[in-house]
């Protein structure tokens, strides 16, 4: 099978790793991995979320890369493209569609949350975490959550920094945005745990994290974690594929996405290590504040720290990177599409695209004031019922289905020649994995993600 047209292939080597890891370093890593963590009872937690990324993840993962590679084009057509050289029934480009979908919802509200990290970034250089209370630190987050149009501002200014990067092409703009965004987000993260190790209570966090108790391992953080592991990779809707149309023909999946595994991890961790570490030597503040651990508690740490000042900015800035590195990749997949399919030029795509996102993305800004009271999806409000659409069942659909068609559609001959670099092992557990591991983990995870809402919807 000939790849469907002369296609751009990321030149030096690691752009795919920095761009697939800006993609799936994200806030999910920093924002909900840490309070997600916090709340399911630390070590037993982060035991199953790394199993999780083993037996889920880091399969379709393989897939998604080898797919897009094959086809050498963006999701839609590729799945096209392999269903019609396996023979498949055209219904399973609903992987490609659903994924552009997804990505345009994702980054809908995403970009609102993002949007905060941008104001948080200039507090924080502004000095205005300086001695702040819980009470305080709340008022000021509720502060900005009651200003719609501060919301408005930043999730506007967020959507035009994904649509620049964009625009300006695969290796002009995407490329050359992540290898230089994602090198910074490393150091600054190193920053932040070289303080936290000097001035932090780091062994007490190292503790909390890494402490494994038995008692806490449940059903529900076996799901949590599931879950998880597949936002925080990106999966399930296309963008590893999208970015796979760029990888090199001679670099080794496996290795690649074990790395991409492994550093995305290594970000969590760290990331979520460093942020225990500043909240335990807070005397008032605890670490299981749920999803206010990054914008009420840790704010209230900076501000009562030696180099608080810095160190908050160092933190606010590293996010937005990482925020940044996610919302170029949820776009790139739709863009690349209008693009390949009808010659459409990637600013004029990438400006309707984000467009249409930037829109959606309104209901989520008035979620949080104006629209708080209105009810959309069973009692969800409209950011809660766009995060459950696109998390809950858009992404693990699209895992299942990635799943089920390489492991049971996609012709031998394809898998041979691209995995031609990998060990015998991964060669041989790879695809018995796919068929039928990774599908019913993945089930599970959809089961999981739609069975409580169900049961309160026939409940009632
Ligand atoms: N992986 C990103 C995070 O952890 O924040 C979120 C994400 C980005 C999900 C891109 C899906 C995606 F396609």
């Amino acid at each position: 099978m000939k790849p469907l047209k002369q296609h751009t292939i990321w030149g030096l080597r690691g752009s795919f790793i920095l761009a697939a890891t800006g993609s799936a370093v994200g806030l999910g890593n920093i924002w909900k991995f840490p309070y997600i963590t916090g709340e399911n009872g630390g070590g037993a937690f982060v035991l199953m979320y790394l199993l999780c990324i083993a037996l889920v993840g880091i399969p379709i993962m393989m897939a998604e890369i080898l797919m897009g590679r094959r086809a050498r084009a963006n999701p839609i057509m590729a799945t096209a493209e392999l269903c019609e050289h396996a023979g498949a029934s055209k219904g399973w480009t609903t992987i490609g569609w659903m994924g552009v979908l997804a990505g345009l919802l994702i980054l809908s509200f995403y970009s609102v949350i993002a949007g905060w990290t941008l104001e948080y970034a200039l507090a924080a250089l502004d000095g205005k975490f300086a001695g702040l209370t819980g009470e305080t630190s709340q008022a000021l987050f509720d502060g900005l959550l009651a200003d719609s149009d501060l919301m408005l501002q930043w999730h506007s200014l967020f959507i035009a920094m994904t649509i620049a990067v964009l625009a300006l092409g695969v290796t002009r703009g995407l490329e050359s945005a992540v290898r230089w965004m994602m090198p910074l987000l490393f150091v600054l993260l190193l920053i932040l745990l070289g303080y936290a190790i000097k001035e932090g209570e780091f062994v007490t966090s190292l503790r909390f994290m890494f402490s494994f108790k038995l008692e806490d391992l449940s059903w529900e953080g076996a799901q949590i974690a599931m879950g998880h592991s597949f936002f925080t990779l990106s999966l399930g809707m296309g963008a590893i594929m999208a970015y796979g149309a760029y990888m090199p023909s001679s670099q080794s999946v496996g290795k690649t996405v074990v790395i991409v595994a492994i550093l995305d991890t290594l970000v969590a961790l760290v990331a979520g290590v460093a942020i225990f570490a500043f909240v335990f030597a807070t005397p008032g503040i605890s670490p299981g504040a749920g999803p206010g651990l990054m914008f009420v508690t840790l704010p209230v740490a900076f501000g009562n720290m030696g180099a608080g000042l810095v160190i908050g900015s160092v933190f606010f800035v590293m996010v937005i990177l990482a925020a940044w590195t996610s919302t170029i990749s949820l776009l790139e997949p739709g863009v690349a599409y209008l693009n390949e399919r009808f010659g459409l030029h990637r600013i004029f795509a990438s400006l309707l695209l984000g467009t249409i996102s930037w829109f959606i993305g309104l209901g989520s800004v008035y979620s949080f004031n104006d629209w708080s009271e209105l009810q959309f999806l069973w009692g969800k409000n409209y950011f809660d019922s766009m995060d459950f659409i696109a998390t809950n069942i858009m992404l693990p659909l699209g895992g299942v289905l990635i799943a089920l068609f390489t492991g049971w559609k996609l012709r031998d001959e394809i898998i041979l020649h691209d995995l031609k670099f990998e060990s015998a092992l991964v060669f041989r557990l790879w695809r018995p994995v796919l068929k039928f591991i990774s599908p019913i983990a993945v089930l599970v995870i959809l089961y999981n993600g739609i069975f409580p809402v169900l049961r309160a919807v026939l409940v009632e």
